[in-house]
């Protein structure tokens, strides 16, 4: 038996929560080979026992199955996630917050701050400290949603302490306006106001920053990736293949911005008819499997429509807190738990990295005369105010 033996059955071994093996993610290390006796590493992304437990129970059947007598397996668990201070590479404006998660979509209205609160709240049941910002500036759901609109933030200084509910930090441009105002902001004062949320706020140490961003690719998603190293994207998306296009371009300029992609959610995926329970098909189910595959990602939930996420929405009632044991409540805890275990990863991996995409303009030169284009990197940043009539920020 040989090392391409062993490595060949432990393909067998998915890692939990992916569907991707323990092989193909580069986690087995070390084999070797020696008659009937096998010893080798499995150098694993979490620290969870029953990950480590699990693998070496799977790996052990998988080799008997190969004909091994003696079984040396050591699995071994990451160094701590980094302290993403980032002051060895690329920019932070938010040192305290460990990792921040990206929530995209290239169409509007396909389930981004319904998928945002939602996880949050899964993640902080998990035992996770978590904050929302909400940077949809000109279209702010978050504080309807979570059931705080129309509270008001306590000022410090020239700080804001965020609101809280659900175990979760929030902040909002919803919550420091009247109700019903609308703004009317150029490209530049959208990037001022993100900076702010992440820099003037009051977050705690979190461990995950969820942020509910605008439809499409611009300003908003061009200044987060600039600002703060941004450890995972996801998409939503509907099923149909209008939405689809849509969302391969925010896959794309995830992969522009250097953010790691933590995968597609599939919402309003088939129907969960609340008097029968039954699931039935409306806007096609499933189909978003092949554009994960075209960016090399996974699938992590597939959230039907179901009433009761609306009305959760509405009445600030967010299912997974208020209906834990519906389904879907089970399948948003799912989507939590496989994206905590990504950002683990990617932490293991050395952590999100925004260096390559800081304004590459020098002091004095007007960034407006690069003709760099704002969706790809390196990209630029507005240098003078002066700029903001041009077009170019
Ligand atoms: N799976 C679902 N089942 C039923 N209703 C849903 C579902 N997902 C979202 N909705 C509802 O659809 C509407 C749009 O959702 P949401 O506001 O989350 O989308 P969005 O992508 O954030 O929109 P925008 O682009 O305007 O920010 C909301 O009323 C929400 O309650
Ligand atoms: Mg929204």
């Amino acid at each position: 038996m040989t090392q391409e033996n062993v490595l060949e059955a432990l393909k067998n071994v998915t890692y939990p929560g992916f569907t991707k093996d323990i092989v193909t993610f580069g986690f087995v290390k070390d084999v070797l080979v020696n008659g009937t006796t096998v010893g080798l590493t499995i150098d694993i992304t979490s620290s969870a026992d029953e990950v480590k437990a699990q693998l070496r129970d799977e790996a052990t059947n998988e080799l008997k199955k190969l004909g091994f007598e003696q079984i040396q397996i050591n699995v071994t668990a990451p160094a701590a996630p980094k302290q993403m201070s980032n002051s060895v590479s690329g920019k932070n404006i938010a040192p305290h917050v460990k990792n921040f998660v990206m929530v995209s979509s290239g169409k509007g209205g396909v389930g981004k701050s319904t998928t945002s609160v939602n996880l949050a709240i899964a993640m902080a049941m998990q035992g996770k400290k978590v904050g929302l910002l909400d940077a949809d500036i000109y279209g702010p759901n978050i504080p309807r949603m979570m059931g705080v609109n129309g509270q008001k933030p306590e000022i410090q200084g020239n700080k804001v302490q965020p609101l809280k509910a659900y175990g979760v930090e929030i902040m909002s441009m919803g919550s420091l306006m009247e109700d019903g105002q609308s703004l009317i902001w150029r490209g530049s004062m959208i990037m001022k106001a993100i900076e702010q949320f992440l820099r003037d706020i009051l977050w705690s140490e979190l461990d995950v920053l969820v942020i509910d961003m605008p439809p499409g690719t611009g300003d908003a998603q061009l200044t987060l990736a600039q600002s703060v190293p941004v450890t995972a994207g996801i998409t939503v998306t509907t099923p149909q293949e209008v939405s689809l296009d849509d969302s391969r371009r925010s896959l794309d300029m995830f992969q522009k911005l250097h953010i790691p992609t933590a995968g597609i959610i599939e919402n309003m995926s088939g129907f969960i008819c609340p008097s029968c329970d039954e699931e039935s098909d409306i806007f096609g189910m499933g189909t978003t499997v092949p554009v994960a595959k075209e960016y090399d990602t996974e699938v992590i939930a597939r959230i039907p429509i179901e009433p009761a996420i609306r009305i959760g929405g509405d009445t600030g009632m967010p299912v997974t807190y208020h209906m834990p044991d519906s389904e879907t409540a089970k399948r948003y805890q799912a989507a939590a738990s496989n994206l905590l275990a990504f950002i683990d990863k990617v932490n293991a991996e050395g952590g999100a990295d925004n260096s390559a995409v800081q304004p590459t303009t020098p002091p004095g030169v007007s960034a407006c005369s690069t003709g760099a284009g704002a969706s790809s990197a390196p990209a630029k940043e507005p240098t003078n105010k002066n700029h903001e009539g041009c077009g170019c920020n």
